[in-house]
């Protein structure tokens, strides 16, 4: 219940103006968010690297539209300027980022996360393929790996669509998969193919009941069925979750299949269970971090609010404390 209200407010452009002025959510944003600007990533990456870590960053920058993508008309003439501009400015973006990647020998232990809807999916599919072919490029010119990230479910055929192009030019782009969608075991038989890098992760969207499992039980018992066909398979699974519960059981299906620690990864989100991090990373797993920044960390944060009520009373000390 409790969920579901902070994410309708993160769709919200009235709450998020309240939100984003209020002087109290930087010191929320700090936990969640490397910073505002480039340079903030970079920083944030070197000191996780220099831990033992491995990193995926996210330039912060979704188009929440509102809308469900599948009801805005797919065609560039008709797409807002406004739109349009924002999706070049995401490729830029990303074209920046993966230069300071290369620039600070950070690569390939850091690689980057995109969300399509930043790429101007939502108004044309054509266009965001081009600019996701543009920061693919890029990422393999300075020896780095690209993921592609999940939004709502109607933009998975899309997203799944664009990730099989870019897989004809780019074999190493990943992709996520949420457990809480029915679709998802269907999707993790297509995509337990070798050479797949496969991001399974819960889902953080408010999805109807038709298309996602209503309830946690169902969500986790959904997240081990994917976790054994891609551990069963020929190959890459991200394990992205901060549940001690399925990680346990990752560690345990590894063995199980003979996975050896470089054949399969754990991804966890930056500020939240930093201690889980270095401790996969000390018993010899890949532990990538995904670390997002920017200036539109509105929806990214609510998101994680929504997630756990223990970040909604962090939040709450942060604004009682300024009082
Ligand atoms: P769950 O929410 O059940 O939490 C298990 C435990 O982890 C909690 O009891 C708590 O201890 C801790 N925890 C979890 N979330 C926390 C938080 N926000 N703050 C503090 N503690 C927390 N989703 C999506 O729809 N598309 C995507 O592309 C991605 N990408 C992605 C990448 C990576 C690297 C991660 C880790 C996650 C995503 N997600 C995502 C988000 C994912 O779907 C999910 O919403 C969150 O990971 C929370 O689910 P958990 O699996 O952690 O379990």
């Amino acid at each position: 219940m409790l969920r579901t209200v902070i994410l309708a407010a993160a769709r919200s452009s009235r709450v998020e103006r309240l939100v984003e002025t209020f002087p109290p959510s930087r010191a929320v944003v700090d936990r969640f968010v490397a910073g505002p600007v480039v340079a903030d990533a970079v920083r944030v990456a070197r000191e996780l690297v220099d831990d033992g870590l491995a990193v995926t960053l996210d330039h912060l920058g979704e188009d929440d539209g509102g809308a469900d993508p599948a009801a805005s008309p797919p065609s560039r003439p008709g797409a807002p300027a406004t739109t349009l501009a924002h999706a070049e400015a995401g490729r830029d973006a990303y074209l920046t980022l993966l230069d300071a990647l290369d620039t600070g020998r950070l690569t390939p232990t850091a690689e980057v996360s995109v969300k399509l809807s930043a790429l101007g999916q939502r108004v044309d599919d054509q266009l965001a393929l081009e600019y996701a072919r543009s920061i693919c490029a890029r990422a393999a010119e300075v020896g780095t790996t690209v993921t592609l990230d999940m939004e709502n479910h109607a933009g998975t055929d899309a997203t799944l669509e664009v990730l099989g192009r870019l897989r004809a030019d780019f074999p190493t782009v990943g992709v996520a998969v949420q457990a809480y969608l029915r679709r998802s075991e269907a999707d993790c038989r297509e995509l337990a193919a070798a050479g797949v890098r496969v991001r399974l992760c819960k889902g953080a969207y408010a999805e109807p009941e038709s298309v996602a499992y209503p309830t946690r039980l169902e969500v986790d018992r959904s997240y081990v069925r994917c976790l054994n066909l891609l551990m069963a398979g020929p190959g890459y699974p991200m394990v992205a979750t901060h549940d001690p519960r399925l990680i346990a059981i990752a560690e345990n299906r590894a063995k199980w299949f003979g996975r050896s620690p470089d054949q399969f990864e754990f991804q966890l989100l930056y500020g939240v269970r930093p201690d889980e991090q270095r401790r996969l990373a000390r018993e010899g797993y890949t532990a990538r971090v995904y670390v997002p920044y920017g200036t539109q960390w509105y929806a990214y944060l609510m998101r994680r609010l929504a997630e756990r009520p223990a970040n909604l009373a962090f939040f709450l000390r942060a604004v009682r404390s300024r009082k």
